[in-house]
């Protein structure tokens, strides 16, 4: 089973778009998919809650930190977090996800957040990117805006990929009303260049089938 997490402090960065449209994406493709929520404000849960019978199934998995619970034969568990866990909590899941997912908005105010706790994360959690694959995305980004270049300057000098970007678009949130996701709908052509924003962070992550730490232990 994969587990991807999508962490950042900072609310309003994208972790339950992204959450919600990565258990859409891998559902798509038939596979068994769970999608976990440890916001309290379950926005995640709530999206699947609107998704209707026709649409590939996702199971959600109530998680808070004194439980979490979820089912052996998943393919992929998708977990959103909160704006904060406990370190505890924080290590655990760590420990548990074979992918990390940062997304960061461009925003002055957010792009200093994402450098506090990209720098405690490495510090702190002594994460490596030999031992965890973990990446940044720049979401809701308009390209040829000064902040935008102001985000890539800021994403070069961190020691982490920057692994893809994806557009403001209203797709994201036309979809969101109805438990959909832009991977959900027929019509595919209309979205193509929101589905193209994804191609970077789906062959990402499809290209790390086994965590670092296990390829290791094989080589
Ligand atoms: N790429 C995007 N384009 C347009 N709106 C977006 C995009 N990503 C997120 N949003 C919107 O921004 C708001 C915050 O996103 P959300 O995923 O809830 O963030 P978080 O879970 O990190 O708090 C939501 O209203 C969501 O619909
Ligand atoms: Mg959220």
């Amino acid at each position: 089973m994969q587990k991807i997490m999508l962490l950042n402090p900072k609310g309003g960065c994208g972790k339950s778009t992204i959450s919600t449209n990565l258990a859409a994406y891998y559902a798509s493709w038939g596979l068994n998919v769970g999608l976990a929520d440890f916001d309290p404000q379950k926005s995640s849960l709530n999206w699947l809650r609107l998704r209707t019978f026709d649409l590939p199934k996702i199971k959600a998995i109530n998680a808070n930190t004194e439980h979490f619970l979820y089912p052996e034969n998943l393919d992929y568990l998708i977990i959103d977090t909160p704006a904060s866990l406990e370190r505890e909590k924080m290590q655990q899941l760590i420990s548990l996800t074979n992918s990390i997912i940062i997304p960061i908005l461009p925003s002055p105010i957010d792009i200093q957040a994402a450098g506090y706790f990209i720098y405690q994360l490495l510090l702190k959690y002594r994460i490596t990117t030999e031992d965890k694959d973990i990446c940044m995305v720049a979401n809701r980004v308009r390209e040829r805006s000064h902040i935008y270049s102001e985000l890539m300057k800021f994403t070069d000098s961190i020691k982490l990929p920057l692994i893809a970007t994806l557009h403001d678009s209203q797709n994201y949130i036309k979809y969101a009303a109805k438990g959909a996701s832009i991977f959900d709908n027929k019509e595919q052509s209309a979205l193509s260049k929101t589905i193209e924003d994804w191609m970077p962070l789906t062959d990402w992550l499809n290209s790390k089938e086994l965590p670092n730490s296990y390829k290791k232990n094989i080589n």
